[in-house]
C-alpha cells in the first residue's frame, strides 16, 4: 500500500464522482453554453450568497484572475508573506498584474486589520505604491492550515472600507476551514469583494476552481480568464464533479478532520516525532500540529508544512496509518512523504516508501526567459 500524505491534492475521484462526469450535460462554455458548468457556477454564488462565479482550471488562475480584476499596475497588495499568491504562485502578481507586494508578518498566515492599517501606503506620496488589495488566505496554508477569527474578518472589512481597499480571500481549503469552526459560507459572502475556492484539494475533485463575486466582477473576471488562457469548451464533464463535491464532500471533511486528528495524536504521543517539535517546546509544537491537522483535511502528520518530520516509524503507526488508508475507502492512494528519516523507517512503513524522493528535480539556477528572448 502506498501512503501519501504530501497533499490533499492528490486524490482522485470516487465512482460515484466519476459517474456524475460520464454523465454530465456539456456545451461550449467560451460561448456561456455549458449547462454543468452554468449550474456549478450557480450553486457556487449562491453557497456564498454572492451574485456570479465563474470556473476556472485552477485555483492559481482564480487568484490572479482575482488580482488582475482588483488592481492597475503600479498598485500594492498587502498579504501575508506566507500567502500562496506571493509564495507558490510563479510571481504571478508582478507578471500579470505588475503590482507590488506589502508581505506582512501574521501569525501563521493571518493577519490583523491593525496591521493592515499600519501597512496602507500614503496616497499623497508619489513615491509609493498605491494600496489597493488585501489577500487573505483562509485556511491558511503554510500555516498549517490555520484558520481566522470570523471576528477578524469584520475588522479588516472595515479597515478595508474606510480606505478603500478591495479584499480578495484565497480559499483553496476554505470550506475545511467552514466545517471545522462551524460556520455560515454566507458570512463570507458578506466580508469578500472575491473568493476563490479550490474543488480539487480536500472536495475531492480532479480539476478545478471557482471564483465568486458580483455580476460586474465576474464579467471582468470572464475577460481576464480568456486573456490568461483559461477559456475551456465542453468542460462541463470537470463541473460535474465539481457539483458533485459541493453536493456530498463539503460535511464529509469533518471525517478528514477526525483522521488528520487521529494521525497527528498519534505521531504526537511518540518522542521520536518531529525535529522541528524539538523538546523542551514539544508539548506546544503537538497541541499547535494537532490544531493544525484538525482543520486542513487529508494534510497530516508527514505534511511539511505541518513540520513535521519523521525519523523513525514504528510498526505500530505504521500498523494504523495502513488502517486509516484502508478505512477512508476512498479510492484514493494515501502515500507517506516521510522527509528525513525514511531510510531509518522500519516495515511495514517502508514499502510505502515515496518513489518521488528519489526524482527530486535538478535545482538549477538558470533562469526562464518569459520574454520569448526578444528583450
Ligand atoms: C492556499 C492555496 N491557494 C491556491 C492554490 C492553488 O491551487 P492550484 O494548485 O489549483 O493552482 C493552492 C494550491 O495548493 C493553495 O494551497
Amino acid at each position: 500500500m502506498v501512503i501519501d500524505l504530501r497533499s490533499d491534492t492528490v486524490t482522485k475521484p470516487t465512482p460515484a464522482m466519476l459517474d456524475a462526469m460520464m454523465h454530465a450535460k456539456v456545451g461550449d462554455d467560451v460561448f456561456g453554453e455549458d449547462p454543468s458548468i452554468n449550474e456549478l457556477q450557480t450553486k457556487a454564488a449562491n453557497l456564498f450568497g454572492m451574485e456570479a462565479a465563474i470556473f476556472c482550471p485552477s485555483g492559481t488562475m482564480t487568484n490572479q484572475i482575482g488580482i488582475k480584476c482588483h488592481t492597475q499596475p503600479g498598485d500594492e497588495v498587502i498579504c501575508d508573506k506566507l500567502s500562496h499568491i506571493y509564495q507558490y504562485e510563479g510571481g504571478g502578481i508582478a507578471f500579470n498584474s505588475g503590482c507590488s507586494v506589502k508581505l506582512l508578518e501574521g501569525d501563521r498566515g493571518r493577519i490583523t486589520g491593525e496591521m493592515i492599517l499600519n501597512s496602507i501606503n500614503n496616497r499623497n506620496d508619489a513615491h509609493k505604491a498605491y494600496s489597493s488589495l488585501v489577500s487573505l488566505e483562509n485556511t491558511a496554508n503554510r500555516g498549517g492550515g490555520s484558520c481566522y477569527d470570523f471576528k477578524e474578518f469584520a475588522r479588516i472589512k472595515k479597515v478595508c472600507e474606510e480606505n478603500n481597499l478591495t479584499l480578495h480571500l484565497d480559499g483553496a481549503r476554505l470550506f475545511n476551514a467552514i466545517v471545522a469552526k462551524n460556520e455560515d459560507s454566507k458570512d463570507y459572502g458578506k466580508i469578500f469583494d472575491s473568493i476563490s475556492v479550490c474543488l480539487s484539494k480536500g472536495l475531492g475533485a480532479p480539476v478545478g476552481s471557482v471564483l465568486i463575486g458580483t455580476k460586474e466582477f465576474i464579467a471582468k473576471a470572464k475577460r481576464i480568464r480568456k486573456v490568461f488562457g483559461g477559456g475551456m469548451r465542453q468542460a462541463g464533464y470537470l463541473a460535474a464533479a465539481g457539483i458533485y463535491a459541493l453536493d456530498n464532500n463539503i460535511k464529509r471533511l469533518e471525517e478528514d478532520h477526525r483522521h488528520a486528528k487521529f494521525i497527528a495524536e498519534a505521531l504526537c504521543a511518540k518522542d521520536f516525532v518531529g525535529h522541528r517539535i524539538a523538546r523542551p517546546r514539544s508539548r506546544v509544537r503537538c497541541r499547535a500540529l494537532c490544531e493544525q491537522s484538525h482543520q486542513h483535511a487529508r494534510y497530516v502528520g508527514a505534511q511539511r508544512t505541518a513540520a513535521v518530520s519523521v525519523h523513525r516509524i514504528d510498526d505500530e503507526i505504521g500498523q494504523r496509518l495502513a488502517d486509516l488508508a484502508f478505512d477512508t475507502g476512498y479510492g484514493r492512494k494515501i502515500r507517506s512523504q516521510l522527509c528525513d528519516g525514511l531510510n531509518r523507517c522500519p516495515a511495514p512503513l517502508r514499502h510505502v516508501a515515496p518513489t518521488h524522493l528519489g526524482e527530486r528535480q535538478h535545482l538549477t539556477d538558470e533562469r526562464p526567459d518569459m520574454h520569448g528572448g526578444q528583450h
